[in-house]
């Protein structure tokens, strides 16, 4: 499966069988994690068979069942769109094994994680991991001609990348991005909402695995 498809496969799923991940699995996401931490300076944590931040025994907890694995995305207090971009490469990977997740901002209970957070950092969100009751559905999207200034006159590279970005996953499926192309730059901004730095983060990723990052150079 390529990185298309998995963008097209993934959708958020909040209902998990009672099913451990393997060893190998969690080392994968291990080295992963390991890799994002040195790479982006963030101190994101796997934590598995820990039902207690979605109540996983009892039997439901805000929308989440059963979930008991989690990614805790814990960094520097302003890292919101690192942890987007690089979450959702913990997120791809893990579709990858054929695991699901959802970034969950709200609907856990955030006293009950125990994480390691030094001064100056703090946990922005998590991860829910697991094997997924179902694989979730498509969310509904707003069209690219909204998001960004696509055109017929457009680069084959930015249509790809505006396909792909309209697959990432935003907070209450708002999707307040735009990306705008001028030649071989682009320049992606958001609305000052909930979450939308984070989700900019999410977007920008798929953005760049959709266009392929030697077609293009952000803009500040
Ligand atoms: C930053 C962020 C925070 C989110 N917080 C929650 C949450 O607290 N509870 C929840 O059930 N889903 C949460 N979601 C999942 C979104 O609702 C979901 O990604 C969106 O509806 C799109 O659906 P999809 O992920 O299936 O494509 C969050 C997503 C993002 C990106």
């Amino acid at each position: 499966m390529d990185q298309m498809e998995r963008m097209r496969a993934r959708h958020s799923v909040r209902n998990y069988l009672n099913q451990p991940i393997e060893e190998e699995k969690r080392a994968a996401l291990q080295a992963a994690i390991d890799r994002v931490n040195r790479d982006a300076g963030l101190h994101v944590q796997l934590f598995t068979e820990e039902p207690e931040a979605f109540d996983a025994n009892a039997p439901h907890y805000g929308q989440f069942k059963g979930c008991r694995n989690y990614f805790a995305m814990v960094g520097p207090k302003d890292a919101d769109e690192a942890i987007g971009y690089y979450g959702e490469q913990l997120v791809l990977l893990a579709q990858e094994l054929g695991l699901n997740t959802c970034w969950v901002a709200l609907t856990f209970k955030k006293g009950k994680v125990k994480v390691d957070a030094d001064k100056g950092e703090k946990l922005h969100v998590v991860i829910a991991l697991g094997y997924g009751a179902d694989q979730g559905r498509a969310h509904k999207s707003k069209d690219a001609t909204e998001l960004s200034n696509l055109s017929d006159a457009s680069p084959a590279w930015f249509r790809r990348g505006m396909e792909a970005a309209l697959l990432a996953p935003t907070a209450v499926n708002q999707q307040k991005f735009y990306f705008e192309q001028k030649g071989d730059r682009v320049r992606a901004r958001t609305k000052l909402t909930f979450y939308g730095k984070m989700d900019l983060g999410i977007a920008k990723y798929h953005f760049e695995l959709g266009a392929g990052k030697e077609n293009f150079t952000w803009e500040d």
